[in-house]
């Protein structure tokens, strides 16, 4: 008989006012990023910003080219940046922001199967999950406790030494 393998994964909803000044702050911050975007080609501007456990902020926004595939998303530029300069940090919460660049208001963006795979490569090397803050539209921030959230059957590198 086959079996189903079930996964479940989950977000919490929050108000914004409900969140801690830390976290309001890096969203804020990926924000900030997001309007530094280099996106030309899509016009879409993304942030992502994160904490690390030395207090430190480090974001990033998307770098497009005109190469296309030669481009970069936002939680990728920060992901590198922040484990480039602080190889032995660990990461305790990213928010990502997304807005497309004719439009005033932030929308709600879940990351890319890329980015997911690199956040899922440097939560796996930490002690601790990475909590994810994805605000939306309507001004309330859905928080994931942990990229397996993103990424349930992932491929790591466990698979590669077993
Ligand atoms: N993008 C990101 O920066 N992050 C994502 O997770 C999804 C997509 C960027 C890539 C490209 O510059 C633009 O958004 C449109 O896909």
């Amino acid at each position: 008989m086959p079996r189903i393998i079930k996964k479940e994964v989950s977000l919490t909803q929050y108000e914004a006012d409900e969140l801690d000044e830390v976290t309001q702050n890096l969203i804020e911050t990926a924000k900030q990023s997001a309007l530094r975007a280099y996106a030309p080609y899509s016009n879409f501007q993304v942030g992502a910003a994160l904490l690390l456990d030395n207090g430190k902020i480090i974001s990033g926004s998307n770098q497009e080219n005109a190469c296309y595939p030669a481009g970069l998303c936002a939680e990728r530029v920060a992901f590198f940046s922040a484990k480039s300069q602080f190889p032995d940090c660990q990461i305790l919460k990213v928010a990502i922001v997304a807005k497309p660049a004719s439009q005033e208001q932030f929308k709600m963006a879940t990351p890319c199967g890329s980015c997911r795979q690199v956040m899922s490569e440097y939560e796996n090397n930490q002690e601790q999950h990475i909590k994810i803050y994805l605000p939306a539209t309507d001004g309330s921030v859905y928080e994931s406790d942990s990229v397996d959230n993103f990424l349930p059957f992932k491929f790591s590198n466990k698979d590669l030494n077993s």
